[in-house]
């Protein structure tokens, strides 16, 4: 496989970001099970726990008889190459202790507090999670005082840093024989918290970055335009450039932020982004995978190979099935396209009733967008609407000044003042590189969203337009993306919701909630995001459905929500494909046979 000078980078950064780690790699890890620890081959029998009547059978955690020995912990290092790491939170540096692990280092605990809103730098490090609601807050890098106590909250206890496909083996091996809490982490990006987990054992596909690209794919699946195979930590952005220096540039179909992963959670979802509309969602591009099983095999899946297999990774939800090491994926040549950008907010109007009128105008439209093969990203706070940008693929200005047309005549009639422009770009990717905007991390928040369809918005925009504002009203933001994915093109089949081929707009509701709030503070703020904002949300687009990347994570019904009529036959492959529930991530298929028992930290199948 040929690595590019990216991936050479990437990796210097990743090592010195660990080199901390490193610096703790001789304190023992004590257990008095070390001369009972078991051999590899004897799986572990997990530990039953009763709560409020109901039995349950439970992933092994320090401290219980079943959980390995710090020798099985060693053996287990020289199978991954001595990649091991015991997983420290991001701000232990800032503290005098985690433990008994002396953890302090102004200079380190200087770079953390520096670089924390930096999403590059949080995807390099080892365990980090850019949205940090979900770690517990524990451990934040801003303590009043050194001597302030750190604990590990929700992030895990050891971390393998992979770097080849054997070492993801050998940890989903090592956690399957050991009963172990896996988690997978890739960027650390996911807002619903699943790549991080109590007591978990992690495995860190982060240096995973290369990308082979083909101009003619020969595979099976009948296409035979070009593709690229994507390695399991590669990035958007990184991937973006190296297609932009393909002889001719080439284009896939990645998300609009520049730091998510690719192959990781990102495909898994179903993937939508600013090429979307035009061509699909990230999922119906996938022509193969490789990854590794529950059971540790190492296999190819492709519509001919384990096609159901394919069919399941291809939207059926993160970590759920498979460990996936590459993906690959239909690339397309890179086109023309230009972008408008549109802000209307205090600068302009700080009357409520016209900054209303303007964005429900603006909303109103989506099906519009979509229909002429746009994508659109938007911000919504409290009197202000940011539009950057409308994104017409394969448009002149003039094209897509055409298609936005309508909305600005409308905003001049209500006397919504606002400001806008038009540009053009000769290729998608400069476009990209121009327009879209990064985007910052250390957030903690709870997360809710609503995908709505094309019939929604031409019956019911008014009412979808008062949830949004009620929405904003409680307290939320939103991150909007209006996206029809192949609007106009062929149906795909595969686990993606079947709602999506009808999309025109998804909005992602985030609800800040400080992470030191109490439980009860964080239930009456969960409450809030399902059952105010969600509720309004959902009764305004009975048609819609919920993007299980995006959303809640007590989402109704989620079954339905986020799959729609490919639920069932999901259950169903979970079962033949990993009946142990050795992958799991909340509100995936399968996972209603599990709960996170004793406040979110006990992983725990019922019985
Ligand atoms: C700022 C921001 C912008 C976003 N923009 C978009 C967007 O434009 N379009 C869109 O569709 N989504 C977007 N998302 C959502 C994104 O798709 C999800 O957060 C997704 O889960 C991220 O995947 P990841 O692998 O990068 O992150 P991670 O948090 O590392 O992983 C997410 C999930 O995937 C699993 N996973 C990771 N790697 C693997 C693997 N190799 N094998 C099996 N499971 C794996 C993890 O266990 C976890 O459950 C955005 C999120 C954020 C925070
Ligand atoms: C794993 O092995 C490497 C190399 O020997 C070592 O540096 C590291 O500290 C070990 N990890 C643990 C958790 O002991
Ligand atoms: C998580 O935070 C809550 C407070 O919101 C606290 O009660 C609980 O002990 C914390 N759990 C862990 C494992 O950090
Ligand atoms: C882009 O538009 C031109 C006409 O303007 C058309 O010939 C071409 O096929 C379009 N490309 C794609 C990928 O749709
Ligand atoms: C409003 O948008 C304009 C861009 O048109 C920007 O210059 C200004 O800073 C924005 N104002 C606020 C308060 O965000
Ligand atoms: C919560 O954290 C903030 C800083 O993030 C701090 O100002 C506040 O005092 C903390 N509250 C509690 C209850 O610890």
């Amino acid at each position: 496989m040929k690595r590019s000078s990216l991936f050479n980078a990437t990796l210097l950064r990743a090592v010195a970001s660990v080199a901390l780690f490193l610096s703790f790699s001789s304190v023992p890890v004590s257990n008095a099970q070390d001369a009972l620890d078991s051999t590899a081959s004897v799986e572990t029998e997990p530990s039953i726990l009763t709560r409020n009547g109901q039995r349950y059978a439970c992933k092994c955690y320090p401290g219980e008889k079943c959980y390995p020995a710090g020798a099985a912990w060693t053996r287990f290092n020289a199978t991954v190459g001595g990649n091991l790491q015991l997983a420290l939170p991001p701000g232990a540096p800032c503290y005098n202790t985690l433990g008994e692990i002396n953890t302090f280092d102004q200079a380190k605990c200087n770079q953390v507090q520096t670089n924390w809103g930096d999403e590059q730098w949080n995807t390099d490090h080892p365990t980090s999670n850019l949205w940090t609601y979900w770690t517990n807050d524990t451990c934040l890098p801003f303590p009043t005082s050194p001597s302030s106590s750190c604990t590990r909250g929700y992030y895990g206890d050891y971390v393998v840093l992979a770097r080849t496909a054997s070492h993801i083996k050998s940890t989903v091996d090592f956690a399957r024989t050991h009963n172990l809490r896996l988690v997978i982490r890739n960027t650390g990006h996911d807002f619903m918290g699943r790549s991080t987990g109590y007591g978990a054992l992690i495995l860190n596909t982060h240096s995973f970055k290369t990308a082979e690209f083909t101009k003619r794919y020969t595979g099976p699946g009948g296409w035979r335009g070009g593709a690229v195979k994507v390695g399991a930590g590669i990035q958007g952005r990184e991937l973006m450039r190296l297609a932009s220096q393909q002889k001719p540039p080439v284009v896939f179909i990645g998300g609009e932020c520049p730091t998510v992963g690719f192959a990781g959670g990102y495909i898994q979802g179903g993937g939508h982004g600013p090429l979307a509309t035009f061509y699909g969602m990230a999922a119906d591009q996938a022509l193969a995978f490789e990854v590794v099983t529950a059971s540790g095999q190492i296999i190819d899946v492709n519509s001919q190979s384990n096609s159901d297999l394919f069919w399941a990774l291809k939207g059926g939800g993160p970590s759920t099935f498979a460990a996936i090491i590459s993906v690959t994926v239909k690339t397309f040549p890179d086109l023309p396209a230009a972008a408008v950008v549109l802000d209307i907010n205090s600068t302009h109007t700080t009357d409520l009733e016209v900054f209303w009128k303007g964005v429900n105008a603006f909303h109103t439209l989506s099906n519009r967008y979509v229909e002429n093969g746009l994508f659109v990203y938007y911000e919504l706070f409290p009197l202000r609407l940011h539009v950057q940008p409308f994104v017409g693929p394969n448009m002149t200005k003039a094209q897509i000044d055409a298609v936005v047309k309508p909305l600005l005549d409308q905003l001049d009639k209500e006397k919504v003042p606002y400001t806008s422009f038009s540009k053009e770009f000769p290729t998608f990717f400069d476009l990209y590189t121009d327009i879209f905007e990064d985007e910052g991390s250390g957030n903690s928040a709870l997360v809710g969203g609503r995908l709505y369809t094309r019939k929604d918005i031409a019956q019911r925009a008014p009412q979808i337009n008062a949830a949004q504002r009620l929405a904003i009203e409680q307290g939320a933001f939103i991150i909007g993306h209006i996206v029809g994915p192949g609007t106009g093109l062929p149906k795909v089949d595969n686990a993606v919701h079947p709602k999506w081929r009808e999309a025109s707009s998804f909005s992602i509701t985030s609800y800040a909630v400080a992470g030191n709030a109490t439980l009860q503070e964080k239930a009456t703020a969960q409450n809030v995001v399902t059952n105010v904002i969600g509720k309004a949300l959902r009764d305004a687009s009975p048609n819609g459905a919920a993007y299980v990347n995006e959303g809640d994570l007590e989402e109704p019904n989620w079954q339905e929500a986020y799959w729609g009529s490919n639920y069932r036959r999901l259950y169903r492959l979970k079962q033949v494909w990993d009946p142990k529930g050795l992958f799991y991530a909340r509100t995936t298929p399968g996972t209603e046979d599990w709960d996170v028992i004793d406040t979110n930290t006990r992983l725990c199948k019922k019985l």
